[in-house]
Protein backbone atom coordinates (compact mmCIF):
# COMPACT_ATOMS: atom_id res chain seq x y z
CA UNK A 1 0.00 0.00 0.00
CA UNK A 2 1.17 3.25 -0.84
CA UNK A 3 1.95 5.69 2.19
CA UNK A 4 1.16 9.59 1.29
CA UNK A 5 2.68 11.72 3.62
CA UNK A 6 3.27 15.31 2.65
CA UNK A 7 5.93 17.31 4.24
CA UNK A 8 5.09 20.75 4.94
CA UNK A 9 6.92 24.00 4.73
CA UNK A 10 8.05 25.36 8.04
CA UNK A 11 8.92 29.04 8.12
CA UNK A 12 11.30 28.99 11.03
CA UNK A 13 13.38 31.98 12.57
CA UNK A 14 14.30 32.93 15.49
CA UNK A 15 11.07 33.57 17.80
CA UNK A 16 9.58 29.74 16.72
CA UNK A 17 7.97 27.82 14.35
CA UNK A 18 4.78 28.47 11.72
CA UNK A 19 2.99 25.68 9.49
CA UNK A 20 0.58 27.54 6.88
CA UNK A 21 -1.54 25.40 4.93
CA UNK A 22 -3.83 26.08 2.05
CA UNK A 23 -5.86 24.19 0.08
CA UNK A 24 -5.51 22.79 -3.36
CA UNK A 25 -1.49 23.81 -2.73
CA UNK A 26 -0.02 22.64 0.39
CA UNK A 27 -3.29 20.33 1.05
CA UNK A 28 -4.44 18.28 -2.42
CA UNK A 29 -8.07 18.93 -1.57
CA UNK A 30 -10.21 21.85 -0.77
CA UNK A 31 -10.76 22.18 3.15
CA UNK A 32 -14.88 21.82 4.24
CA UNK A 33 -13.95 20.73 7.48
CA UNK A 34 -11.14 20.60 10.33
CA UNK A 35 -11.99 18.60 13.91
CA UNK A 36 -9.07 17.57 16.08
CA UNK A 37 -8.82 15.31 19.33
CA UNK A 38 -7.14 15.91 22.46
CA UNK A 39 -6.80 14.59 25.51
CA UNK A 40 -7.38 10.75 24.35
CA UNK A 41 -7.29 8.75 27.39
CA UNK A 42 -4.31 5.97 27.70
CA UNK A 43 -5.58 2.33 25.62
CA UNK A 44 -7.75 3.94 23.68
CA UNK A 45 -8.01 3.04 20.30
CA UNK A 46 -10.88 4.83 18.13
CA UNK A 47 -11.59 5.88 14.00
CA UNK A 48 -12.73 1.82 13.59
CA UNK A 49 -13.82 3.36 10.04
CA UNK A 50 -13.65 3.51 6.09
CA UNK A 51 -15.46 6.26 4.00
CA UNK A 52 -16.92 6.25 1.27
CA UNK A 53 -15.64 9.48 -0.67
CA UNK A 54 -14.08 11.51 2.04
CA UNK A 55 -10.76 12.77 1.65
CA UNK A 56 -8.55 13.52 4.89
CA UNK A 57 -4.54 14.68 6.22
CA UNK A 58 -4.00 13.71 9.61
CA UNK A 59 -1.54 16.05 11.83
CA UNK A 60 -0.63 15.32 15.03
CA UNK A 61 0.26 19.24 15.73
CA UNK A 62 1.54 18.36 18.81
CA UNK A 63 2.81 14.80 21.00
CA UNK A 64 2.49 11.65 19.05
CA UNK A 65 -0.07 8.99 17.92
CA UNK A 66 -0.11 5.84 15.65
CA UNK A 67 -2.64 5.22 12.53
CA UNK A 68 -3.49 2.06 11.12
CA UNK A 69 -4.68 1.73 7.73
CA UNK A 70 -6.63 -1.37 6.15
CA UNK A 71 -7.28 -1.46 1.89
CA UNK A 72 -8.72 -4.63 2.82
CA UNK A 73 -6.01 -6.62 1.89
CA UNK A 74 -3.16 -5.01 3.57
CA UNK A 75 -2.50 -3.00 7.15
CA UNK A 76 0.37 -0.47 7.74
CA UNK A 77 0.85 1.24 10.66
CA UNK A 78 2.24 4.99 10.36
CA UNK A 79 3.85 6.60 13.53
CA UNK A 80 3.06 10.47 13.50
CA UNK A 81 5.04 12.29 15.55
CA UNK A 82 5.82 16.13 13.59
CA UNK A 83 3.67 18.82 13.34
CA UNK A 84 5.40 19.46 9.94
CA UNK A 85 4.19 16.05 8.82
CA UNK A 86 0.54 14.77 6.79
CA UNK A 87 -0.70 11.76 6.66
CA UNK A 88 -3.01 11.53 3.21
CA UNK A 89 -6.00 9.41 3.57
CA UNK A 90 -7.67 8.12 0.68
CA UNK A 91 -11.40 7.21 0.65
CA UNK A 92 -12.32 3.26 0.55
CA UNK A 93 -9.28 2.69 3.30
CA UNK A 94 -10.58 1.42 6.84
CA UNK A 95 -8.33 3.75 10.14
CA UNK A 96 -7.84 3.46 13.19
CA UNK A 97 -5.62 5.79 15.59
CA UNK A 98 -4.47 4.01 18.88
CA UNK A 99 -1.20 4.97 21.01
CA UNK A 100 -2.01 9.46 21.65
CA UNK A 101 0.65 10.29 24.07
CA UNK A 102 -1.17 11.89 26.76
CA UNK A 103 -0.13 15.70 25.39
CA UNK A 104 -1.37 14.44 21.67
CA UNK A 105 -3.49 16.88 19.99
CA UNK A 106 -4.76 14.68 16.27
CA UNK A 107 -6.04 17.61 13.89
CA UNK A 108 -7.73 16.23 10.86
CA UNK A 109 -8.59 18.21 7.38
CA UNK A 110 -11.45 16.84 5.59
CA UNK A 111 -12.87 17.55 1.82
CA UNK A 112 -16.67 17.12 2.41
CA UNK A 113 -18.77 18.32 5.52
CA UNK A 114 -19.88 15.54 7.80
CA UNK A 115 -21.67 13.09 6.50
CA UNK A 116 -22.54 9.58 8.41
CA UNK A 117 -23.66 8.49 5.22
CA UNK A 118 -20.17 8.13 4.24
CA UNK A 119 -19.21 5.99 6.96
CA UNK A 120 -18.79 2.46 6.69
CA UNK A 121 -17.90 1.41 10.31
CA UNK A 122 -18.42 -2.68 10.12
CA UNK A 123 -15.33 -4.47 8.76
CA UNK A 124 -17.44 -6.88 7.14
CA UNK A 125 -19.10 -4.55 5.29
CA UNK A 126 -16.28 -2.86 4.57
CA UNK A 127 -14.54 -5.75 3.05
CA UNK A 128 -17.89 -6.54 1.00
CA UNK A 129 -17.85 -2.79 0.26
CA UNK A 130 -14.51 -2.61 -1.21
CA UNK A 131 -14.78 -6.61 -3.21
CA UNK A 132 -17.50 -4.96 -4.95
CA UNK A 133 -15.56 -2.32 -6.19
CA UNK A 134 -12.50 -4.39 -7.64
P1 LIG B 1 -16.49 9.38 15.99
O1 LIG B 1 -16.88 9.19 14.57
O2 LIG B 1 -16.93 8.36 16.98
O3 LIG B 1 -14.93 9.53 16.10
P2 LIG B 1 -13.79 8.44 15.70
O4 LIG B 1 -14.17 7.90 14.37
O5 LIG B 1 -12.53 9.23 15.67
O6 LIG B 1 -13.74 7.40 16.74
O7 LIG B 1 -17.00 10.83 16.43
C1 LIG B 1 -17.24 11.17 17.77
C2 LIG B 1 -18.45 12.09 17.83
O8 LIG B 1 -18.19 13.34 17.19
C3 LIG B 1 -19.67 11.50 17.18
O9 LIG B 1 -20.79 11.79 18.00
C4 LIG B 1 -19.80 12.26 15.87
C5 LIG B 1 -19.16 13.60 16.19
N1 LIG B 1 -18.50 14.23 15.04
C6 LIG B 1 -19.04 15.36 14.49
O10 LIG B 1 -20.09 15.87 14.93
N2 LIG B 1 -18.40 15.97 13.45
C7 LIG B 1 -17.26 15.45 12.93
O11 LIG B 1 -16.69 16.04 11.98
C8 LIG B 1 -16.70 14.26 13.49
C9 LIG B 1 -15.44 13.65 12.94
C10 LIG B 1 -17.36 13.68 14.55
Amino acid sequence: MEIKKYQFQIHGDDRGQLIALEEMKDIPFEIKRVYYMYDTLKGVRRGFHAHKSLEQILICIHGTCKILLDNGSEKVEVLLDKPYEGLYISNDIWREMFDFSPDAVLMVLASEYYDEADYIRNYDEFLKYIGKKR
